[in-house]
């Protein structure tokens, strides 16, 4: 009870001052914030209280204030009625640049079946693998790119249900000597900055780890002799093999003990709605069919 006072104590001075609800309700210089900016704070403060282990401060003002909208289960990312969707465009076949300048590829095809369920316009940005979750919930609504599900990514976004599972390959040159995980201490490993293959490569004793913004330039050093291999997810992996099939060898990473990982859409953290909304979508698609269709269209085949 007394908790709950405190509470809506906290509620009333916040709405009181029309500001600062759930960050700092002792500062009262600011009086004379608009009623739009109120209202931003308290929908920031819902987000936080997404989180179970939220503030209770937070958590009240929430109630109170968020009221007005609360009916409406539109997530806020789509209420423009575009889905802004990031990606890194360096990644076949999961997405690619076509010769008209567009990225293509699984997710890109992926992403806008599923906007078409939801009902929205999907525009894709092409950006850079390492700048793409810290992009969500402004630049971008979401992120498809081949992304990793990691408890770090997860302290920043949510994730949609996991829509592809792959592992970590070693792309060697045909003459190489490496075979298995003591092998790659101390060489110069190539990675796409940012990307799990860079974070298992940093944990390499001795490595000398070069991050690239494109994987393929990773892989063009590698075939000009300028690194022992290139660490990089199975299937771009398998479609540079046959992109440089004279060169190189594409290894399974389960030979040097790298684990599975799961791909899945990165969407602004509790935005519930959102997720459920792309999860149905997924999860009809998989139903009906169209999954398949894609992975058969854009995977299946890439790396012939
Ligand atoms: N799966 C890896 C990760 O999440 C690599 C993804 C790279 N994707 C891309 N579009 N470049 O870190």
């Amino acid at each position: 009870m007394k908790k709950f006072l405190a509470a809506m104590m906290t509620a009333v001075l916040c709405m009181g001052l029309l500001t600062a609800c759930g960050s700092a309700a002792e500062e009262t210089a600011e009086t004379t914030e608009s009623v739009t900016e109120a209202t931003n704070e308290a929908e920031s403060a819902e987000e936080e209280t997404a989180e179970p282990e939220a503030a209770e401060e937070a958590a009240q003002p929430e109630e109170e204030a968020a009221q007005p909208e609360a009916e409406a289960a539109v997530s806020e990312a789509l209420a423009d009625g575009v889905l802004n969707v990031g990606t890194n465009a360096e990644f076949p076949p999961f997405e690619y640049v076509e010769d008209n300048g567009e990225p293509d590829g699984f997710d890109i095809a992926l992403i806008k079946a599923i906007g078409e369920k939801l009902g929205v316009e999907v525009q894709v940005e092409n950006m850079e693998f390492n700048s793409l979750v810290a992009s969500i919930g402004g630049k971008i609504d979401v992120a498809i790119a081949g992304m990793t599900v990691t408890d770090e990514r997860k302290e920043m976004v949510d994730f949609s249900n996991s829509y592809y599972t792959a592992v970590q390959y070693v792309i060697l040159p045909k003459d190489s000597e490496i075979a298995a995980a003591a092998d790659l201490e101390g060489k110069a490993i190539g990675v796409q900055l940012g990307t799990t293959g860079d974070f298992i490569a940093e944990e390499i004793a001795g490595a000398e780890v070069a991050q690239y913004n494109k994987a393929l330039d990773a892989v063009n050093d590698l075939v000009n002799g300028r690194l022992d291999c290139v660490i990089i997810d199975k299937n771009p992996a398998l479609v540079f093999e046959s992109k440089f099939a004279d060169q190189v060898t594409a290894v399974d990473g389960a030979q040097f003990n790298f684990e599975a990982e799961e791909y899945a859409i990165a969407i602004p953290k509790g935005d519930t709605v959102l997720a459920e909304q792309i999860n149905s979508a997924l999860q009809e698609m998989i139903d009906d069919g169209t999954f398949d269709a894609l992975v058969e269209e854009y995977i299946e085949g890439s790396n012939e």
